[in-house]
């Protein structure tokens, strides 16, 4: 990779903004959103959503392997990010208490809780097998791509 091509949050949530620009449709978003993170952003892996539902966190459009279906609130680093309204950065799951090991090789996650006026719609979460791999500008650009979705969406 040469320097002109290192990673940027700025160039991708201008890429976000562009392919975002073409629908409103919440899962249609989430789809292309969630493809596009993992193609761009180095050492991840899994990204996606889960969409509140009845009370629980559902499974939403996500790429890489299969994960849990259901999280219910206040469980787990995306429950957790939920219940509080707060984005959770964890440096090593295996230190998090209640950390939900949908892939036994996930180290470090980032969850960013989503409200659209107000309302909880669900959580972006992001899974690397490297401790550590996310850090405070990681947490910031993820927040800013959560918003360029949720302005994107009815
Ligand atoms: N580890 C998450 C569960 C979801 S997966 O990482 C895809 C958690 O503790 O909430």
């Amino acid at each position: 990779m040469t320097v002109s091509e290192q990673f940027s949050w700025q160039r991708l949530i201008q890429q976000a903004e562009g392919l975002l620009s073409v629908s409103t449709n919440p899962i249609s978003n989430a789809a292309n959103l969630s493809a596009l993170l993992y193609q761009e952003l180095p050492r991840i892996s899994w990204v996606g959503f889960y969409f509140l539902n009845t009370g629980s966190l559902m499974l939403g459009p996500f790429q890489g392997k299969p994960a849990c279906v259901s999280i219910e609130m206040g469980k787990g680093v995306c429950g957790t990010a939920a219940a509080s309204g707060q984005s959770i950065r964890v440096a090593d799951v295996e230190t998090f208490d209640g950390h939900i090991a949908c892939d036994a090789d996930a180290r470090a996650e980032i969850v960013v809780p989503l409200f659209k006026r107000g309302e909880l719609l669900g959580v972006l979460d992001i899974d690397s097998t490297h401790p550590g791999r996310f850090s405070e500008q990681d947490e910031a650009g993820l927040n800013a791509l959560a918003q360029v979705y949720l302005s994107s969406i009815e």
